[in-house]
């Protein structure tokens, strides 16, 4: 089996669609554990409906919670780290450890970067006039949104998009395109 953990800080819609492709035979690898440093998450409750187990994270600085994270992830099989709409910086000993990957609402490099996130990235999508927009999955690394990508897809931005209705155009494109990056992890075809 392919084990994941997942890394969510909010909604986690994301999150429950890797547990819907797990359902349906669609992924064949299970979630072992679901980490968010925010105790509200919705996240958090998708996870408990499927008897997924999580953990918050306790620690506010950067360090400790990059130890308390590679303390906790010890204790689990993990063969990917996916993070799914989580806001904080990977640390040293986690990158040090773990083959981990983002999902970005954006064309990076285009949108990224510190508080580029959720619905931001939209607004500032829309402001900027873009004709075309998309998400990203990239494998993480010490900066914002700048590891090496893996995958883009492309959704066009049509005049009479808002935040909103691009938000849910490029979340529907980006959960088709989590699920086939995570198949070919699955399959071995991305190192
Ligand atoms: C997703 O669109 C993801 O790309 C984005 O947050 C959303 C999470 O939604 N991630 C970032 O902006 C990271 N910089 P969800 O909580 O419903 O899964």
């Amino acid at each position: 089996m392919y084990n994941l953990v997942v890394f969510a800080s909010g909604n986690g819609s994301t999150l429950q669609a890797i547990i819907d492709s797990i359902n349906n035979g669609k992924l064949k690898a299970s979630i072992n554990l679901v980490v968010s440093d925010n105790p509200d998450a919705f996240a958090l409750e998708r996870a408990k409906k499927h008897n997924i187990p999580t953990y918050i994270i306790q620690s506010s600085d950067f360090n400790s919670r990059d130890l308390e994270l590679s303390n906790i992830l010890s204790n689990y099989q993990i063969d990917l780290v996916v993070l799914a709409g989580y806001l904080k910086m990977i640390g040293p000993k986690l990158l040090e450890k773990y083959t981990i990957i983002n999902t970005h609402p954006s064309l990076l490099p285009k949108f990224g970067g510190k508080g580029m996130h959720g619905m931001h990235v939209h607004e500032a999508v829309i402001s900027a006039k873009e004709k075309i927009s998309g998400a990203t999955i990239h494998f993480v690394n010490q900066e914002y949104d700048k590891g090496t990508i893996i995958s883009q897809t492309k959704v066009e931005v049509l005049p009479t998009d808002n935040a909103e209705s691009l938000s849910a155009k490029v979340q529907a494109a980006e959960k088709i395109q989590l699920i086939d990056v995570l198949n070919q992890f699955v399959n071995n075809k991305i190192h």
